[in-house]
């Protein structure tokens, strides 16, 4: 049996997925000679550890014991009793998760597994790696801060994955991946990486005024809390940048033109939630109305997209052909298209859903198996 150690940092709604899926795949792991040992699992406030990561692991009643606490909201920390695993503070997290790191990275191996959503993991991460670790992140933030941090964790190609990072299940790091390896040359990435503005722009492209669109995202559950988050454009900007990465740019966030669906003037430092539903966005119908109409007399519709080509990488709304991949585009749907030489007439289209708890976790199960190869 090849077995791969995994500490998971991050318990929200895609962590407790993967947990789940871990402890439901067993059986199938099993038959391809494999087993997942889940040493540690850490929330924002304390890691559950096993006494010994050589020789145990947190066995699948504690696993799931775990999801159904946090999916009631709980900490971790209320886990008290469980015979021979250890909780440990925030103060001691870091400095222990090193110290496993340390043992195993490059004895046995380990795996680290980023699904949380914090910009804090990623000086831990950088370290794990250089610690002979792998990682695997469902988490953004780590990929998109600076230039070196960036560096370093893709510092040994073979050690990261980050599959769930752009299009959740989707395959589109992959594939790009597999193009660029085999030589081909990219020459242009168009996707529609926001499932939220995916459906507000496919709404509004049947007539519907975009405030009662975005209202009705909100009521659906569509839109994170506040929907100036997603309207902002700057998760599709993440991702924008991941992407552009990947295809060896030297960039940061700041290289990246982002186009925000609001003024500045309505942004959440100025203009709080309520009044932003209630006056802010009903005075920007016309202007989409009015765009709408002119993309329409040109036979196009408008898509909120990332656009990485020559040497620019922007977010934003975009007039595309009705008859095109992203232009036949309806509901919540993630598309890209990969334009390279060899596919350079008609695009390599990936699409899919783009987010959920369980697609997003199942592309962090799988990036994990892929390092299999790495692991005694
Ligand atoms: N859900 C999707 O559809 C989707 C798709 C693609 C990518 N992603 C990405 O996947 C990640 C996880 O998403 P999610 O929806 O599962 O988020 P979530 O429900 O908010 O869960 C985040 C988890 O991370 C923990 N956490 C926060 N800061 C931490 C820190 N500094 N150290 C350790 N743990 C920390 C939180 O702890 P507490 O429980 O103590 O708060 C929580 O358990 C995000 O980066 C998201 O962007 C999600
Ligand atoms: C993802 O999981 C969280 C936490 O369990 C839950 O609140 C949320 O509704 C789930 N999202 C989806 C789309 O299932």
């Amino acid at each position: 049996m090849k077995s791969i150690p995994v500490v998971l940092l991050g318990c929200g709604g895609v962590g407790t997925q993967l947990l789940q899926h871990i402890v439901s795949c067993r059986s199938l792991h099993a038959k391809q000679g494999l087993v997942l040992r889940v040493v540690g699992v850490c929330d924002s406030k304390s890691l559950i550890l096993v006494s010994d990561v050589f020789t145990k692991d947190l066995d699948d009643s504690l696993l799931l014991e775990i999801c159904r606490l946090k999916n009631s909201s709980s900490s971790l920390a209320t886990l008290t009793s469980f015979g021979e695993c250890k909780v440990f503070t925030n103060l001691e997290l870091k400095r222990k998760v090193l110290d496993i790191a340390a043992l195993l990275g490059k004895s046995i191996g380990l795996t680290f597994v980023d699904c949380t959503a914090s910009s804090e993991t990623v000086g831990v991460l950088c370290r794990v790696v250089e610690l002979g670790c792998c990682v695997v992140l469902a988490n953004k933030k780590p990929l998109t801060s600076d230039m070196d941090d960036y560096e370093k964790l893709v510092l040994h190609p073979r050690h990261i994955r980050h599959e769930s990072t752009v299009g959740a299940g989707l395959p589109v790091i992959t594939s790009i991946n597999r193009l660029l390896a085999s030589g081909d040359t990219i020459a242009r990435i168009i996707g529609s990486l926001s499932g939220t503005l995916g459906y507000v722009m496919s709404e509004v492209e049947d007539g519907k005024p975009f405030s009662e669109v975005v209202k009705a995202a909100k009521g659906l559950g569509y839109t994170e809390p506040d929907p100036r988050d997603d309207l902002s454009g700057m998760d599709v900007a993440r991702k924008a940048l991941i992407l552009a990465r990947l295809l060896g740019w030297r960039i940061n966030m700041d290289n990246i033109k982002v186009e925000s669906l609001y003024p500045q003037e309505m942004g959440p430092n100025t203009m709080s939630l309520d009044d932003f539903m209630a006056s802010g966005l009903p005075s920007l119908d016309k202007d989409i109305e009015e765009k709408t109409k002119v993309a329409s007399i040109n036979g196009n519709v408008l898509r909120y997209v990332c656009m990485i080509e020559g040497s620019s990488c922007l977010v934003g709304i975009k007039e595309l052909p009705k008859d095109s991949p992203l232009g036949r585009l309806r509901g919540s749907d993630n598309v890209v298209e990969i334009y390279s030489r060899c596919y350079s007439e008609l695009p390599l289209v990936i699409q899919g859903a783009g987010a959920g708890n369980d697609t997003t976790a199942a592309g962090v199960l799988a990036d994990i198996l892929d390092f299999q190869d790495l692991f005694p």
